[in-house]
């Protein structure tokens, strides 16, 4: 078949070669994004003098035809056209007439199609920063209903001191700010417009790129041609952002998972988020969280596939850069599906919070806060945690806890020790002095809550 660019060729590639280079499979997904930008461009070389008024509204009737097929997915596409840009040129000249072929005229696939990826991953981010604050809804909502549930707190996976359950869930709420910040941030470096930088070095047609770049909403273009056409930084940072999601999914996913084990006891996942098994009937899986603490493997590969890509790609655009795009397309599906299914795990999971106080009450986390109580009584710290020390050793010797021990066996170790220390011992009590900012004391958490609710407002 003739190719659009065949022009100097002699003869044409075989069938398996072409398949080989096609990115039309792929790159199909950006259709939309693809005839937005023929728009802007044909208005401009309208505009400009470039084409003829006639002949713009011809293509760009051409293109809001081929605009309506593509929504009601009548659009076909042929390997032998090659990517989803000469699809298109194909099926407008083939609707319009040669005069469809002037559309290309001060532009180049290379502008085309990084100016596609701009406008695609502009949207897609901010669909995921949105999914990122239903998600952070839904933690809150959780924290405020259980301000005073307590968990153990664990440093090393081991007890360490107990917190709030609500401090623990809100924890993801911030890192997920974060993770939301960097996503609106990197807008300002996806919302700039390559088109009209030509194949590298511009054009000696007198377009006017400002008026592309307003029309597609872009907030200014790039300043340089070579540069235009060859960055893939924007979404190399779109992928290291989505890896960050991910890892910060798959941490708590790693909870959820420990948490709903019958060791840990602390969650039950609703039965719409887990599966059984297919011989032990017991079973009840918790196959979302894993699978999302799987994927996080696959957001990480592309990452990296795509700082490998680029590596060594001298200026400006190279065929490498078709590599792009599958890795792209599968970052966002997956973080977007992760940040769905996650919110809907969420929602929906039981806490245990009987239980997770059972476990409080048992266990060694109060032992900092018996050490600070001879601290206060003026013994020093460091005097204070080897005597701490030893009565737990007393305890473990006797299976017991520190709340067990007698006043005597308390005075027998220290004078300073008084009938007060049972009520500090208490892990309502240790969790509730902790009120210094950002701590988990109740009321530092009710106020965490608050500042959340406001982030989430503005
Ligand atoms: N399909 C190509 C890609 O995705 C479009 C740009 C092709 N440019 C070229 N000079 N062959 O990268």
């Amino acid at each position: 078949m003739k190719k659009l660019w065949g022009g100097r060729f002699t003869k044409s590639a075989e069938d398996w070669v072409e398949a080989f280079g096609a990115s039309i499979p792929f790159d199909q997904q950006l259709v939309m994004q693809d005839i937005e930008g023929s728009l802007a461009h044909v208005s401009m070389l309208d505009a400009c003098g470039i084409i003829s008024a006639d002949e713009a509204k011809q293509i760009q009737d051409g293109l809001l035809t081929l605009q309506k097929k593509a929504a009601a997915g009548e659009l076909t596409y042929h390997v032998e056209n090659e990517d989803i840009h000469l699809n298109l040129e194909k099926h407008l000249i083939d609707l319009i007439g040669p005069v469809g072929g002037k559309l290309h005229t001060g532009r180049s696939r290379n502008d085309q199609v990084a100016t596609d990826m701009h406008l695609y991953l502009r949207e897609e981010i901010k669909e995921i920063a949105a999914s990122i604050r239903h998600f952070q809804q839904v933690l809150l909502d959780v924290a405020e209903a259980n301000v005073e549930t307590l968990i153990p707190g664990y440093t090393h996976l081991q007890r360490a001191q107990p917190v709030s359950f609500a401090h623990h869930i809100m924890a993801y709420f911030w890192m997920l700010d974060r993770d939301y910040e960097r996503l609106n941030d990197s807008l300002k470096r996806v919302n700039q417009s390559p088109l009209g930088a030509g194949a590298l070095a511009g054009t000696t047609f007198p377009i006017n790129r400002e008026m592309t770049a307003e029309a597609l909403g872009f907030a200014g273009i790039y300043q340089n041609s070579l540069d235009a056409v060859s960055d893939r930084d924007f979404i190399i940072e779109f992928l290291s952002d989505a890896a960050m999601i991910m890892m910060h999914l798959s941490r708590f996913c790693e909870e959820l998972i420990l948490w709903s084990s019958k060791e840990f006891n602390f969650i039950e996942m609703d039965d719409a988020f887990a599966t059984g098994s297919s011989i032990m009937p017991q079973k009840k899986n918790p196959d979302m969280a894993e699978l999302i603490r799987g994927k996080t493997g696959r957001v990480y590969g592309h990452l990296m596939g795509l700082l490998t890509v680029m590596k060594g790609t001298p200026l400006a655009y190279n065929k490498d850069m078709q590599e792009d795009k599958e890795g792209m397309f599968d970052a966002v599906t997956t973080v977007k599906g992760s940040l769905k299914i996650f919110a809907g795990m969420i929602e929906t999971m039981t806490v245990n919070s009987e239980h997770m106080k059972a476990e409080v009450h048992n266990d060694f986390s109060n032992a900092t806060e018996l050490a600070d109580y001879l601290a206060n009584k003026g013994v020093p710290f460091r005097e204070a945690h080897e005597i701490v020390g030893k009565l737990v050793l007393q305890c473990i010797q006797k299976g017991i806890y520190l709340k067990d021990l007698s006043l005597e066996e308390y005075k027998a170790t220290h004078s300073a020790f008084d009938d007060d220390i049972y009520h500090d011992l208490d892990p309502f009590t240790v969790v509730d002095r902790r009120n210094s900012a950002g701590g988990t004391g109740f009321s530092a958490v009710r106020k965490a809550i608050e500042v959340g609710k406001q982030v989430l407002k503005n």
